[in-house]
């Protein structure tokens, strides 16, 4: 036997080796893989677009908004408007915003020449000046604020006085609600003698 014919066995046989430890690997990892291979549990992932040639491309359509937990799409609350509060005004409910004031009489007097109480007396506030009540210390961010109420501004004050008032001594939490805040103004807008619009 030559060398080379040697070699030609020795590869042969080389071969059919490989051949046997390759299935048996083949067969040890296919007998580990039986089974369902499911993860412990699914985590609750958001389903955000992963970064693709969509995103690389200049011009391309933006990827959906990811959707927040306790918050159902298409119903994002919007924002707090002060000039729709103003607006609105006009067909307020005069009647709810009587009973709205009940949440302020326990610091305001709505009466003219009433007296002033923890806050300041109310008459004829719409248009009133800021901190300008007789007899009433304000705050220093109430007297540095300037102008005059304005619905719009009043609005803003009633429905988040801290954000509105950095600073001020009015203890309350505001009013949410747009359309609240409107009567509320409508029932303020009566006291100054005002009629209700
Ligand atoms: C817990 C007491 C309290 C309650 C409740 C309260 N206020 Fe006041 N309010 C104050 C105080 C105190 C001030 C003075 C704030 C300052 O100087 O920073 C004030 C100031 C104001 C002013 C500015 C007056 C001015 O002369 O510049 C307005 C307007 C006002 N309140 C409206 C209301 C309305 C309307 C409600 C009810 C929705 C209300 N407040 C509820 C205590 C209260």
């Amino acid at each position: 036997m030559d060398t080379f014919e040697f070699s030609k066995i020795a590869g042969a046989l080389l071969c059919v080796l490989l051949v046997i430890v390759g299935s048996r690997t083949a067969l040890h990892i296919i007998e580990e893989n039986r089974g369902p291979q499911k993860p412990g549990y699914t985590l609750p992932m958001p389903e955000v677009a992963a970064p693709g040639k969509e995103q690389l491309g200049v011009g391309e359509a933006v990827p959906p908004p990811v959707s927040l937990p306790g918050i159902p799409e298409g119903d994002v609350p919007a924002g707090f408007d002060p000039v729709e509060a103003a607006q609105l005004m006009a067909g307020a409910d005069v009647a709810n915003g009587k009973t709205i004031f009940r949440k302020c009489i326990a610091c305001h007097s709505g009466e003219e020449g009433g007296p002033n109480k923890v806050g300041p007396n109310l008459w004829a506030i719409v248009g009133r000046a800021k901190a300008s009540h007789e007899g009433f210390t304000y705050s220093e961010a109430m007297k540095a604020k300037g102008s005059d109420w304005t619905p719009v501004e009043l609005a803003s004050f009633l429905h988040k006085p801290k954000e509105f008032v950095p600073g001020t001594r009015m203890i309350f939490p505001g009013i949410p609600d747009v359309s609240d805040v409107a009567d509320l103004l409508s029932y303020l807008n009566t006291l100054g003698g005002k009629p209700a619009p």
